[in-house]
């Protein structure tokens, strides 16, 4: 603060609290002219409100002289008399930064721990399960779900069934997070419509759902020599290229005969950013044993 603006302010306390101080001086003195019957003789809507003298209670003179004392003495112990720093030195500034080194001395000290564990025994610490749900929300939940149960939307996986397209070990989940993933299932609309829904209902038989027995049969030779390359020979994905088993009715973009449609005539290409320009390693591995925990609760080895 100028110290222009600082004798401003300092002047208006001053007068405030001088002005105040003298009314309590000077208005139990003064005297206002008193009828016989109580009043002042001031009337208003003809007769019916007139204007009665009483001295104030004496628990208001007390309450308001320590109101009065009170900002006194915050005055000589805080800011705000002017540029005056108060004689306790104290800053809203100063507090946040000594709170701030505090917390940063706890997480520090809280990620070394957990970062000498293995992501799976993180998932198991209730201290880094609730960083964790943390980061989560603030980075993941977004395409993800709050409750990490994914996005068909935008071909998000569930992050809590325990079924993985990249592998589910704390090192896989790791890689995951860290450099991102791609799937890129390519599109067949060349193939034709009959074609592609012929192959529809064949990925509807490997699932065990209602389907067309003659279409998946008409459609099973070319899922065998073309889809195989990647969802192999029985259906049931590769990690290496994210492609999903299709035999276990989790689907990542939908279950529906037209959505399954949709997916072989345009393709999809489901993108998980990298976070390890983003996040620190430390951040990382919490989030990986939190997403471990999330996929294993029903298991009580990760509880
Ligand atoms: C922009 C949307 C988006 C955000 C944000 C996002 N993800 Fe993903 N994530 C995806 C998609 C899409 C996939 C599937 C990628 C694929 O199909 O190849 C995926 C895949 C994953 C996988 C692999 C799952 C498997 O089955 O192998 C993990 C683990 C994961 N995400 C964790 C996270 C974590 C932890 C965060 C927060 C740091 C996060 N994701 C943030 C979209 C997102
Ligand atoms: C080049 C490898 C590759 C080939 C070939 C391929 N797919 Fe895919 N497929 C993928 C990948 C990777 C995904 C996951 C896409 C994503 O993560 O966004 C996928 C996803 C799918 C899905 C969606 C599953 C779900 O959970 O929603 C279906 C259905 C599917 N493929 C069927 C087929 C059929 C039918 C063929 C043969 C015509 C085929 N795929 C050929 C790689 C492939």
């Amino acid at each position: 603060m100028s110290s222009g603006w600082s004798w401003w302010v300092i002047g208006l306390i001053i007068f405030n609290l001088g002005l105040t101080f003298f009314l309590f001086l000077w208005a139990p003195r003064a005297k206002v002219p008193v009828l016989p019957d109580g009043t002042t003789g001031h009337v208003w809507a003809h007769g019916v409100l007139r204007e009665g003298m009483h001295r104030l209670p004496r628990w208001w003179i007390v309450i308001s002289f320590a109101m009065y004392l009170l900002a006194v003495g915050y005055f000589v112990l805080y800011p705000g008399f002017g540029d005056r720093k108060g004689t306790l030195d104290w800053s809203s500034a100063k507090e946040l930064a000594t709170d701030t080194a505090a917390n940063a001395t706890k997480l520090d000290a809280l990620l070394k721990r957990l970062g000498a564990m293995s992501v799976e025994a993180v998932a198991a610490d209730p201290e880094a399960r609730k960083l964790g749900a943390r980061l989560f929300s603030d980075n993941c939940a977004a395409c993800h779900g709050a409750a990490g149960h994914g996005n068909p939307l935008l071909g998000a996986p569930d992050l809590t069934d325990n079924d993985w397209l990249y592998g589910g070990t704390g090192q896989d989940i790791t890689t995951s997070i860290q450099g991102g993933r791609a799937g890129v299932m390519p599109p067949w609309n060349a193939l034709g419509e009959p074609v592609v829904k012929n192959l529809a209902q064949y990925v509807l038989s490997l699932s065990g759902q209602p389907h067309d027995a003659a279409a998946a049969a008409a459609g099973e030779p070319l899922f065998k020599t073309t889809c195989i390359a990647c969802h192999g020979a029985e259906g049931k994905g590769n990690p290496l290229l994210g492609a999903p088993d299709l035999t276990d009715k989790i689907w990542l973009y939908g279950g529906t005969p037209a959505a399954i449609e949709t997916t072989i005539r345009d393709g999809r290409h489901g993108q998980m950013p990298a976070w390890s320009p983003r996040l620190s390693d430390p951040d990382i591995h919490v989030l990986a044993g939190y997403v471990y925990h999330l996929s294993h609760r029903g298991n009580a080895a990760a509880q």
